[in-house]
Order: structure tokens, then sequence, then C-alpha cells
């Protein structure tokens, strides 16, 4: 009697063992939330100030995010308002935020609502167009998608499909003025 007692606790620490096996094994197995997730970046666009740039990253590359301000949207060319990212009332920009040069990083001047890149001195209106040499285009606008108050970028929409079949991305060159 004493040894079937026995054998049944032992039969059930080795079942519960077992089972903890079993789960750690699953888990190590489960890829991580951020590994299914990759190739996607979700942006909360309810965090954004205007005219202070925002950088995320996407894929290993710098995402540029500016919301604009009335004055600069008042400004802008139809290429500009083209290229506008609008959710409810808002104009925001987005794009890789390499120069169309050589890629280096170009930095946002707030007083003057452009990008400057300090390697050769390429310059960008507020909507990524390229306005000085030597960069031969705008800077390029990511995969996106609209959901709710965010941008989730390497998801590609409604919204990035017509800029897409509009030639809006800055694959070809754009006048920054008209
Ligand atoms: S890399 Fe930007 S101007 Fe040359």
């Amino acid at each position: 009697m004493k040894t079937d007692r026995r054998g049944f606790m032992l039969g059930a620490f080795t079942g519960i063992g077992a089972a903890g096996v079993l789960y750690a094994m699953k888990r190590t197995w489960d890829p991580l939330p951020t590994v299914q997730h990759a190739g996607v970046t979700t942006i909360n666009l309810n965090e954004i100030n205007e005219n202070e740039l925002m950088i995320y990253k996407w894929r290993g590359k710098p995402i540029f995010v500016l919301k604009k301000t009335p004055d600069i949207v008042a400004k802008q060319s139809t290429n500009d308002l083209a290229r506008d990212i609008i959710v409810g009332e808002a104009h925001y920009m987005l794009c890789i935020g390499l120069c169309t040069h050589l890629g280096c990083i170009p930095a946002y001047r707030e007083s003057k609502h452009i990008f400057l890149c300090a390697c050769h001195g390429a310059e960008y209106d507020s909507s990524a167009i390229n306005t000085k040499a030597p960069a031969p285009l705008p800077m390029l606008i990511p995969p996106f998608k609209i959901k709710e108050n965010n941008l989730v970028i390497g998801d590609e929409g409604l919204e990035y499909t017509k800029m897409k079949e509009r030639g809006l991305l800055g694959l070809k060159k754009l006048d920054p003025y008209t």
C-alpha cells in the first residue's frame, strides 16, 4: 500500500516536472513579441508636438515625423501638400531621414522649417523635398498605414498607395514650388 502511494506521488511529481519542462520549451520556441512585430514600427501621433522633429527607427533606418504648424501648411506648394499625411486637422511629414545624396542624416532647423544636411550642404523643405544641391531627390516616404491616431510604418495603407500612384514617394524629382 505504502509502495503504491509513493509510486503515485512520484508519478505526479514526474508529471508536473515534465509539464514544466514542456512549458519552458514552448516559451523558448515561441517568437518574442518584438520579433513578431519586426518590420513594423507604430508611432502614436498624440505624442508629437508641432514643429518638433521626432525620430523613430524602422528596419535600422531613422524615421522622421514632423507635425506642421498651420503657418507652415499655409505656405506649402501643391507637391508639399500632396506629401502630407493628414489625420484630423493635423498635417504630418513622414520620411526616411537619410539624405538622398550620400545617406547622411539631415538635421531639422526649427526656425527656418528646413532640413539641412551637414555633409555637403543639401537642404530640404518641411515636406522633405530637396531644395538645394547636391541632394538629387526628396527624402523617401516609407510604406505606412494610418490606424486611428497611429502611423504604422512598414504596412502599405490606402494613403501610401495613392502617393505611390502619384509618384510622390521620393523616387523621382519633385518641384517644391509647384
Ligand atoms: S550626404 Fe547629404 S549633402 Fe551629401
